[in-house]
């Protein structure tokens, strides 16, 4: 996720802004940039990499200027160099930006139209011209904002400065989060309070579709279309631990919004963002990734609850883009069920802690059978990671909640990268089809982003939820993973009975669960499978069952017969995972937040079984 900091107050605005970003590290980046209003002149500094390449930049600049914004970058669009770094300045106007801007290609071709220059890959660029167009009829900042928001679609938070108006700072807040902190004369505009508790404990949590008008040491809060809005100061006042949770109110939260930089991190390594081809990373066997993806016959997945879906998922995803044989299995059945392990056979273990007691134990008897291991864990040097011959991470950052989130999503995402280098690698994956695929799983992060902007839709579902006494959670293909991970968050967060099930296997016996009291969550993004599972859910409407589901765009057919339907951007097959189970994610837990439980620390699990 990006970092917003802006300013406008009486200190130097470059050691607030650098200050204020170095907190925001955390939510991962890969270039900076500042810019200040300085004498009627904005200066803008730039660079690609971590903030010390920026401070290096700025070690001789001395601002007198006491406005200015800075931001931390990670690209998942277009490579993180300079030109693509914040702010962007257009003429007289500087702006940052978190989220994307769906009509982004449409501005882009008008933009060109008028003759603008268009310097970066980003949308965020488009948007500063758009408002420095709109600045030389209205010579009024805010109009001219007001007036560009009307022209944009997706979910964005931007903070904008005009150099004209060297007392005045206004930001728009849709989807990522935007905070204001307000000092004794000094505003400060942030992604969270961790980048202005320093100097203030006073804040107001913008909330969508809101805009904030400093100006003077005046502050003025407004719809998005001109209403004037009262807004409440907070009074923060964070323990250590809180401050952790980075305004989220539990960190299984936080984790579920850091999934778009969770999946950046975990993909980029391996991924040409120029070519967007797959270029996976040594996984530290003796011989080459080629040479063992050509070489196996079969590959075993062995886990345990989240991790074993997911490894559900990697057998759809690598037997139907490698063509190569994939068992799953739990590790607590692996490990006794006296299995047979064929030479040739590659075993991947996925656990997020690296310490499980049954996938350990799986790892080291798949090891005294012969088999080659590969380790997918979020742990360098865990037990399991330290006992596996090849090692990938999922490089999520540390998973507080004993629900497993943003390490899922990373697993998800390094399967997908997984199943794309096995297939390069054994001929069956033409070049089209790569690039293809690669665009599409580049473009997830953003994705996410959009998905979590409407939590608010699964927030709502999720009271729903609260009526019903027996939950079905149904997919199809590799949507079926996904509805036994949606059923597993709703017993580990809600305590409540749900059972995740093959769409397709309604017949053969749940339906006669069905009527009015049971709801049935669906995942059923448009893809091949997505008539059949339409049509076992007639089966279920005709029975009296109450259907949320989760679909791609606007499938008229699934919200006819839904009493939610919860729409996620549209992907490849391969990626859709990645997207449709952020809303059960989102739903249970705002379901068991809603009834007053541990959402971090849920009844009797602990975050890693270390014992059987
Ligand atoms: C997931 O929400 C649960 N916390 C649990 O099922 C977990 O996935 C399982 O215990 C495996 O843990 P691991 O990934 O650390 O091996």
């Amino acid at each position: 996720m990006c970092g917003i900091v802006g300013y406008l107050g009486f200190q130097d605005p470059k050691k607030i802004i650098i200050d204020g970003l170095k907190k925001l590290e955390y939510r991962g980046y890969d270039s900076a940039g500042i810019a200040v209003v300085d004498k009627g002149q904005t200066k803008r500094i730039r660079a690609a990499g971590k903030l010390k390449n920026l401070e290096e930049k700025l070690i001789n600049e001395h601002f007198s200027g006491h406005l200015g914004i800075g931001h931390t970058r990670w690209a998942t669009h277009g490579a993180p160099v300079e030109k693509n770094a914040h702010p962007h300045q257009v003429g007289e106007i500087s702006l940052v930006h978190n989220g994307i801007i769906e009509n982004y290609l449409d501005i882009k071709k008008d933009l060109i139209a008028r003759g603008a220059k268009i310097t970066s890959d980003t949308d965020s660029e488009l948007v500063a011209h758009l408002i420095n167009e709109e600045i030389q009829v209205t010579k009024n900042l805010l109009l001219a904002v007001q007036k560009t928001l009307g022209k944009l679609i997706g979910a964005f938070s931007i903070v904008v400065i005009w150099e004209k108006s060297p007392d005045e700072i206004i930001a728009f807040k849709d989807g990522p989060p935007l905070i204001v902190g307000v000092g004794e004369k000094e505003f400060f505009i942030v992604s969270d309070v961790q980048a202005a508790l320093q100097y203030t404990k006073n804040f107001v949590y913008l909330e969508d579709r809101e805009v904030v008008h400093i100006q003077n040491n005046e502050i003025k809060y407004f719809s998005a279309l001109g209403a004037p809005l009262k807004k409440q100061i907070v009074q923060v006042d964070w323990n250590t631990e809180q401050v952790e949770k980075m305004g989220f109110k539990h960190f299984m939260l936080k984790e579920i919004y850091e999934q778009p930089r969770a999946v950046a991190a975990a993909i980029r390594p391996h991924l040409n963002t120029e070519t967007h081809q797959v270029e996976m990373q040594t996984l530290g066997f003796v011989k080459s990734n080629a040479e063992i993806f050509k070489s196996i016959d079969r590959i075993m997945f062995v886990a345990c609850g989240t991790s074993y879906y997911a490894a559900m998922v990697g057998k759809y995803l690598i037997e139907q883009a490698g063509n190569l044989p994939v068992e799953i299995d739990v590790a607590s059945e692996f490990r006794y069920r006296k299995p047979i392990v064929p030479k040739n056979t590659l075993l991947i273990t996925i656990s997020q802690s690296g310490e499980t007691a049954d996938t350990l134990a799986a790892i080291r008897l798949a090891k005294e059978k012969g088999a080659l291991t590969l380790s997918i864990t979020n742990v360098q040097k865990s037990s399991i990671d330290r006992e596996a011959h090849g090692h990938l991470y999922m490089n999520s950052g540390v998973e507080v909640g004993v629900a497993s989130t943003k390490a899922f999503t990373s697993t998800i995402a390094l399967l997908n990268v997984l199943a794309l280098q096995i297939a390069k690698d054994r001929g069956v994956l033409t070049a089209d089809q790569e690039k293809n695929y690669v665009t599409q799983l580049l473009a997830v992060p953003s994705q996410l982003e959009v998905v979590l902007a409407y939590d608010k839709y699964f927030s709502e579902a999720a009271k729903k939820l609260q009526e019903f006494k027996g939950f079905l959670y149904l997919g199809r293909g590799v949507s079926y993973p996904i509805a036994l991970e949606g059923a597993l968050k709703l017993k580990e967060l809600a305590y409540m009975h749900a059972e995740g099930y093959a769409a397709g296997e309604m017949k053969h016996g749940p339906l006669a669960l069905i009527d009015s009291n049971m709801a049935i969550v669906v995942v059923a993004p448009t893809d091949e499978l997505i008539e059949k599972t339409i049509s076992n859910l007639q089966e279920a409407k005709a029975r009296g069952g109450k259907i949320i589901s989760i679909g791609t765009g606007e499938n008229a057919a699934l919200q006819s017969m839904s009493e939610y339907y919860l729409s996620i951007p549209a992907s490849s097959w391969m990626a859709h995972p990645l997207l449709s189970v952020v809303p059960l994610q989102l739903m249970s837990y705002h379901l068991a937040d809603s009834l007053g439980y541990d959402v971090d620390q849920p009844r009797n699990l602990a975050k890693s079984v270390t014992v059987e």
